[in-house]
């Protein structure tokens, strides 16, 4: 089973705030392969991180000590298998090229592609791929405790070709929106680790919970700009779910003209008023605009790991190229940069 990384372009820390994304899935992908036991264990190896596991095919395993840490993974995917009465034992090869703590979602492509395989050994099916969503976030959550939204799953799972996919997290409407073939979307990683992520994503999620709570609405969904017009971390949510709707306009009115200015806005608004940025992601945006780019923010839950940027298809590379190397000579740190492309989402291997 396969499933692919993403990257979103808009729509940042609003997944868990019930708001609007628009992410990709990516030409980066995880792929776990199974092959049948019959001593009730699952093994799992990885071509990529070292170690091996092997954990009681039950769920039993309480993911926290399970080392290596990727381990955790496969036994928070084992729990939730378990609840849904789908365990068996197998062995389990593991092979991903999304780059790990990238913010391109490797964590969601490895337990996406996980969850299919070990409910494929099992003979469980979701018919409805909103299930297989929720039972990827549940052993995600299992395996890291950071209480993650569905963006990433639901981009898994639901990528199209060609297209990025506008997620009401609401009401997990999912549309694809067609991306413009005269702009490259480029990921850009900033050579930062994102060590900070999970604790001051949990610290964001509650605050904007507590925002709701005063205000009296089931999330910041519910609210307008004025109600929170002196929060600053409600106002970067209520922002962004409409920048999200103004880019999706954007494109489909073909006016690549506004899709920067709203990159950008959102980039600003992550790092004055979400305070999910660091110097680096800043120094980088600001690079790639000045060799071309016609807007970039930082990509993911923050603190390190990828910006985005669209840039001009024809001088997409150039500017990474150019980009990339000002940021290595000024902060001493080795980025890399790639062109992605919109692929389909998760499935079996071909
Ligand atoms: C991480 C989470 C997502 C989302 C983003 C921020 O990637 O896994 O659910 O909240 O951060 O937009």
């Amino acid at each position: 089973m396969r499933a692919p990384g993403r990257i979103n372009l808009i729509g940042e820390h609003t997944d868990y705030n019930d708001g609007f994304c628009l992410p990709l899935a990516i030409d980066r992908e995880c792929v776990v392969r199974w092959e049948p036991r019959t001593d009730g264990l699952v093994t799992a190896s990885s071509e990529q991180l070292p170690g091996e596991v092997a954990l009681a095919a039950d769920g039993s395993t309480d993911p926290a000590g399970v080392d290596p840490p990727w381990g955790r993974f496969v036994a928070g995917a084992l729990r939730v298998l378990a609840e849904l009465r789908a365990a068996r034992g197998v062995d389990l090869r593991v092979a991903s090229t999304v780059p790990p703590g990238s913010g391109l979602s490797s964590s969601s492509a490895l337990s996406v592609a996980l969850t299919f395989a070990l409910a494929d050994a099992g003979g469980l099916a979701f018919p409805d791929r909103r299930d297989a969503a929720r039972a990827a976030l549940a052993a995600e959550v299992e395996a890291t405790g950071v209480p993650g939204g569905l963006m990433d799953q639901l981009c898994a799972l639901f990528g199209v070709a060609h297209h990025a996919i506008l997620i009401d997290c609401r009401s997990l409407d999912v549309t694809p929106v067609p991306l413009p073939t005269t702009h490259a979307v480029v990921a850009v990683h900033s050579g930062v680790p994102r060590t900070l992520a999970g604790s001051a994503y949990a610290e964001r999620r509650a605050a904007c919970e507590q925002v709701a709570a005063r205000l009296g609405v089931t999330s910041l969904r519910d609210t307008t700009p004025s109600q929170v017009a002196d929060d600053p971390i409600a106002r970067h949510v209520v922002a962004e779910n409409a920048r999200v709707l103004a880019f999706v306009e954007a494109l489909h009115d073909g006016d690549a003209n506004a899709l920067g200015p709203l990159l950008l806005a959102s980039h600003a608004s992550l790092r004055d008023d979400y305070r999910v940025s660091i110097p680096e992601l800043d120094l980088l945006v600001q690079l790639l605009v000045e060799h071309g780019a016609i807007g970039a923010r930082l990509t993911g839950a923050g603190f390190g790991g990828c910006v985005v940027a669209m840039v001009q298809r024809n001088h997409a590379d150039d500017c990474v190229a150019k980009a990339t190397r000002e940021y290595e000579a000024r902060t001493g740190i080795v980025p890399s940069g790639f062109v992605v492309r919109a692929v389909a989402a998760a499935g079996p291997c071909s």
